[in-house]
């Protein structure tokens, strides 16, 4: 049936989703030329129905570490399909979450006792700031500035970006930003002792910013002074992608919160995972009438969980972690010359395949700069994403509203060769995007999309 419809109604992609889904966002993609034809999908590549491969280093915004389609992700889906397991019973469990459940407190500090899946990251977050809550008693929650946590309410409150909660108010009482970094703000709100929560994401994916050295431990350290949950987002930095299984192993950090979702099923099935610690469990969960005091119909699902089961078989199996280390330390050697070569470059930064650059005025101010930023801020970012994609075929994205940053968070199977591919054409790309008659054209085509 489906491989029917797919052939019958082949190539109306953007026009059926314009019409009944969202119109706005296909404009965008006429209008930087982003609307290829989609046929097919493997690894760190995608086709588009000319035959034409792309190099994906946007990798759906983090969550195909393991490779797009992955054989051994798809081979378990297939099996419990075959299997028809008796899942979500509801008033009953299978055996599938409890596995899951066990294969990730084995890789994560014994703080980390208990585990209660979601379908979604922010449904992960969200979880965390109410199970924080009830468990402390106390009702505030702190977290970074520029943070991205999700976009569901309370997600959205925890998030420091503007650009995400400016009409969407009011937002949920009892959030604070403190600045990333700063630890005397940090504790001037935690001596309050009211705090349930400090929420943080340990490299910033808008902008992608790592953490001043030795911040979270000193962070943590106040939390457990003041009697505040340290909660931390792994949403995008897990399962892998900063070269560590999870990213608060880089400082050798030990949470009372950990949420996860996006890679865990390998791309394929909606999940998101709540890491807690007994103290956070016993608090919430602690009658018989308080059993279920938070959950979701199709969480645990057990297609998610034999994605989850094998994505980390895949991982182990494959030591993408450490391909991670050798790939994303290979990628920022060959990028981070571009700040001598390239007066638009300020800086190459990243950490595994969590890599980003940051464009900025050149001395004087190149004529390219100014139209752009004139057009919008930040703009100059997409005058390299937009050709990184036509003329090269490889997809990136700029990291965030406002910022000239290219970011990157490609699968983790990409290889150097792949690497080599993305530095010879960004070389190309960066040097053409300062010159005069590409940057009209782009402007023109920004302006006439707002
Ligand atoms: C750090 C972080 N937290 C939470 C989320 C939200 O996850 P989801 O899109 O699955 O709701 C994201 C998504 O990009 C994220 O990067």
């Amino acid at each position: 049936m489906i491989r029917e419809l797919l052939q019958q109604r082949a190539g109306e992609d953007y026009d059926l989703y314009g019409r009944t889904i969202n119109p706005q966002f296909m404009k965008v993609l006429r209008t930087i030329g982003f609307d290829r034809i989609w046929a097919r999908a493997e690894g760190q590549y995608l086709y588009d129905s000319d035959g034409n491969r792309y190099l994906d280093f946007l990798g759906g915004f983090g969550m195909f570490n393991v490779g797009r389609n992955n054989p051994r992700v798809r081979a378990a889906l297939v099996e419990a399909l075959e299997l028809e397991t008796p899942g979500s019973v509801q008033l009953g469990v299978s055996l599938l979450p409890g596995l899951l459940g066990e294969e990730l407190l084995r890789r994560t500090p014994p703080r980390l006792a208990h585990v209660l899946f979601t379908n979604s990251g922010t449904e992960a977050n969200e979880a965390a700031l109410k199970l924080g809550r009830a468990a402390t008693g106390r009702s505030r929650v702190l977290s970074e500035s520029g943070a991205f946590h999700g976009l569901t309410l309370g997600s959205l409150s925890a998030s420091g970006d503007p650009h995400f909660t400016a009409r969407f108010g009011p937002l949920l009482p009892g959030f604070e930003h403190v600045p990333r970094g700063d630890l005397d703000a940090l504790e001037a709100q935690l001596r309050r002792e009211d705090v349930a929560m400090f929420l943080v994401e340990p490299v910033q994916g808008h902008g992608v910013h790592l953490p001043p050295d030795g911040y979270f431990a000193a962070a943590q350290d106040l939390c457990r002074r003041y009697g505040t949950l340290f909660a931390v987002d792994e949403v995008q930095t897990g399962l892998g992608r900063t070269g560590k299984l999870f990213a608060f192993e880089h400082w050798g950090l030990d949470p009372d919160v950990v949420t996860v979702a996006k890679s865990l099923s390998g791309g394929y099935v909606p999940v998101g995972a709540l890491l807690m610690s007994t103290r956070v469990y016993d608090g919430v969960f602690d009658s018989l009438e308080h059993s279920v005091s938070h959950g979701s119909t199709f969480a645990p699902n057990d297609l998610a969980m034999a994605a989850g089961l094998a994505t980390l078989r895949e991982l182990d199996e494959t030591q993408l972690v450490q391909h991670t280390v050798d790939v994303g330390e290979y990628l920022l050697d060959q990028t981070r010359p571009f700040v001598e070569r390239h007066e638009v470059v300020r800086d190459v930064r990243g950490l595994g395949l969590l890599w980003a650059m940051e464009f900025a005025q050149p001395e004087g101010g190149s004529l390219a700069w100014r139209v752009m930023e004139r057009v919008q801020e930040g703009l100059f970012a997409q005058l390299v994403v937009v050709p990184l994609f036509t003329k090269h075929r490889i997809l990136t994205q700029v990291a965030g509203y406002s910022t000239a940053v290219l970011k990157a968070i490609p699968p983790l199977v990409v290889t150097r060769s792949d690497v080599d591919e993305f530095v010879t054409a960004l070389d190309d790309v960066i040097r053409k995007a300062t010159r005069p008659a590409r940057v009209a054209g782009l402007a023109l085509r920004a302006a006439r999309a707002r």
